[in-house]
């Protein structure tokens, strides 16, 4: 069977703040390039979100909607599964074996900890904040992951799952495989549009800083026309810090368009920043407005998105449980039997 000989991918975003065109070119559109090349797995990491305080009803809310969104997007369900994180309650406990195997050396080193803990008080900062990589890892080994598609800034995270992979084979033998980061090329990086400097973030208070997947075109709009540039007139493609807000506004262009950094520079040649402005309005709405339409029709009939949901659990939960059981062996863990006969 197919299945089988195809390498695995696995992949998650939490379901926390707006997803962003940053989300959509970075992360989505690779994973809809990769269905039929991998066996996919694409999770929304509910677990991970409860890392910082979250509004239950909010949360689960947002869970829904970011699986829609990956649908919306082009994830076909037929060939790849799609599931809430939390639905496999392997990931958590193989998040804990893993623990026991982490220095925490490891953990305190990783940048995305110091930065989300330096935004909170010491003594509030909670644990799981700390072992957030872990269940990273946890959720990749347990599908035996080749490759996982994931923006630049989680390098980090992949390599101590490869860390605690290498060091689980070392001392149990060889039972997961090392996963490779599929980071998109650089053009696929976009930036903030009120500070062209720092990464697209979805959960960035700013009003202006990212166009969200779910934003009505008037909204698109105006944060585009607001987006930061500089005072030069020159519509070109650059990696000169001054000039970061139009190298963004043309690499979001490009990567809708998919046309060339020539052709794009040809035809904005003597034009200015406005008429920039306006042909990625048109592009971004051109992108979004059919994604949002396929979005809401899954929202209105939610049963056909709960069944997707079960599926994807189903399925998810068949390979994680044989990587699960693979590893309770090892380690030593006692069987657990079915009783023969009950005593009530
Ligand atoms: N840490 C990832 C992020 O913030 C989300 C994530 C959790 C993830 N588990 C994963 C990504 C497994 C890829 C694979 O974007």
């Amino acid at each position: 069977m197919a299945e089988q000989t195809r390498k695995r991918v696995l992949s998650g975003v939490q379901p926390s703040g707006n997803l962003t065109i940053g989300n959509y070119l970075g992360a989505l559109q690779q994973w809809v390039a990769e269905q039929d090349n991998y066996d996919c797995f694409f999770c929304v990491v509910d677990l991970h979100a409860l890392t910082v305080p979250q509004d239950p009803a909010t949360l689960r809310a947002k869970t829904r909607e970011v699986a829609a969104l990956y649908l919306a997007a082009g994830i076909d369900p037929s060939r790849a599964s799609v599931f809430v994180q939390s639905h496999v309650p392997a990931h958590t406990e193989l998040a804990w074996i893993l623990t026991c195997l982490t220095p925490l050396g490891w953990l305190y080193r990783m940048t995305q900890f110091k930065d989300k803990a330096a935004k909170q008080k010491q003594e509030s900062v909670g644990a799981g904040l700390l072992s957030y990589p872990v269940l990273m890892a946890a959720d990749i080994l347990l599908y035996q992951a080749a490759a996982v598609p994931v923006g630049d800034d989680q390098r980090q995270h992949l390599e101590i799952t490869r860390d605690l992979a290498q060091r689980f084979n070392h001392l149990y033998g060889e039972t997961f495989v090392l996963p490779e980061a599929l980071i998109p090329k650089e053009g696929a990086r976009i930036m903030g549009l009120d500070n062209p400097l720092v990464k697209m973030s979805k959960s960035e208070a700013s009003e202006y800083h990212a166009v969200y997947l779910l934003d009505p075109p008037d909204k698109i709009r105006k944060k585009i026309m607001r987006a930061q540039t500089d005072s030069g007139r020159e519509i070109r493609f650059s990696t000169d810090p001054q000039r970061a807000g139009v190298n963004n506004l043309l690499t979001i262009y490009q990567a809708l368009t998919g046309a060339s950094r020539e052709a794009i520079e040809a035809q904005f040649d003597g034009k200015g920043y406005g008429d920039l402005k306006k042909a990625v309005v048109e592009v971004v709405v051109d992108t979004l407005t059919p994604l949002q339409e396929r979005y809401q029709a899954l929202i209105r009939e939610g049963g056909y998105l709960d069944e997707i949901l079960a599926q994807g659990a189903a399925r998810a939960s068949e390979v994680a449980n044989a990587t699960l059981a693979t590893v309770r062996e090892r380690i030593g863990l006692l069987p657990a039997l079915t009783p023969v006969s009950s005593k009530s």
